[in-house]
């Protein structure tokens, strides 16, 4: 799985009680559990029960781990080790705090946070791979993937789909999953219960969701049931319809200012990130300098926290729109094509299979 926790077993070395120096009080207690795991039924007969666990307290070098090393060998079974933090790291998960703590340290320390998008297992691997620390599994799959105009087609299904291929590829990256068009705004009890159903069927980190104040109830009760959510001001391409296309917000001053209080509000409601899509960059750089949660800038200049692209953009692969801040960072639309061409030209003159790929 995602978890870096490792458990390892260690060879016991054949120690015994007798091979731990002093502890006689602590021996003595310890070696009733060993004699309880030869003969349980000396103890079930009397009425006892078997302890669920057993605690060591003591200053670090006093002796405790020789001593549970000696009770797994006077038991004749296998010592196994764990951290605290492993041990909550394997069996809990990355968690709400460590979430919001990796974002939160990186704006802290002034190091930029990189994100991208992904919709499948083998981009999701690369991306992983590159050490991208964000795949947003964006309701831009509508454009992308499905060939929508736009996201408002996309369900709760298809990012679920999508989301799980993702959060398979995706090892060390944050893997977060964009709520799609009328799976939060109509009630914050649709909201959770979407939220919940996308984490619980992608394995995602967190989630994300387009809106300012308007949805801040949904961002508070979505956090308090423990999904992280990253939050989606300036252009919501959920809203088209309600901007009357795709345009750069935050132009007027009153606008401006909306958007900051917007970004004050997502951060109060708990977001541990926000997203800022099309907006000035001087209002981007006043946004990021007026909260403590990452800013993630696309098309908002250099003065964002971090940045995100659709990947499809970056690598010249969708070619219906390209919006303007998008770099081209690799032609890869063009090396497909060529590929396609070549392999349609090679099956056509019989040149492939040839006798090595037979
Ligand atoms: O859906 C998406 O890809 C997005 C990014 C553009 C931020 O929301």
């Amino acid at each position: 799985g995602k978890s870096n926790a490792r458990v390892y077993v260690q060879s016991t070395e054949g120690i015994h009680f007798d091979d731990v120096a002093g502890e006689d009080e602590a021996k003595e207690n310890l070696a009733e559990i060993v004699d309880y795991l030869h003969n349980p039924k000396k103890y079930t007969d009397a009425g006892a029960s078997m302890p669920k666990g057993l605690l060591l307290v003591g200053p670090p070098g006093t002796g405790k781990t020789m001593l549970a090393k000696a009770v797994a060998g006077e038991s004749d079974v296998p010592f196994f080790s764990i951290s605290g933090s492993e041990f909550v790291e394997m069996f809990v998960g990355m968690g709400a705090s460590k979430v919001r703590d990796l974002f939160k340290q990186a704006k802290e320390k002034g190091e930029k946070l990189t994100m991208l998008t992904a919709y499948d297992y083998s981009t999701a691997k690369l991306e992983d791979a590159a050490g991208i620390n964000g795949i947003l599994v964006g309701d831009s799959l509508g454009n992308v993937v499905l060939g929508y105009d736009t996201t408002i087609p996309v369900t709760v299904e298809d990012m679920i789909h999508h989301g799980a291929a993702v959060a398979r590829g995706a090892k060390n990256s944050l893997v977060v999953v964009d709520m799609p068009f009328l799976s939060y705004q109509t009630s914050v009890y649709d909201a959770v219960v979407n939220a919940g159903n996308i984490m619980k069927e992608t394995q995602c980190d967190c989630v994300k969701l387009e809106g300012g104040k308007s949805v801040c109830p949904q961002i508070k009760a979505i956090t308090d049931a423990s999904i992280p959510v990253m939050a989606h001001i300036g252009l919501t391409p959920q809203s088209v319809n309600a901007f009357g296309g795709f345009k750069v917000q935050g132009k007027t001053l009153e606008a401006a200012q909306q958007l900051i209080e917007d970004a004050k509000a997502v951060e109060e409601a708990g977001a541990f990130a926000v997203v800022l899509e099309c907006v000035p960059e001087k209002l981007a750089r006043k946004v990021t300098e007026a909260i403590h949660i990452p800013t993630i800038g696309i098309g908002a200049g250099a003065g964002c926290d971090g940045q995100i692209l659709v990947y499809a953009d970056m690598l010249s692969m969708f070619s219906d729109f390209s919006p303007k801040f998008v770099r081209s960072f690799a032609n890869v639309g063009e090396i497909m094509s060529q590929a396609f061409k070549d392999y349609d030209a090679a099956v056509k003159d019989s040149s492939f299979p040839a006798q090595e790929h037979t």
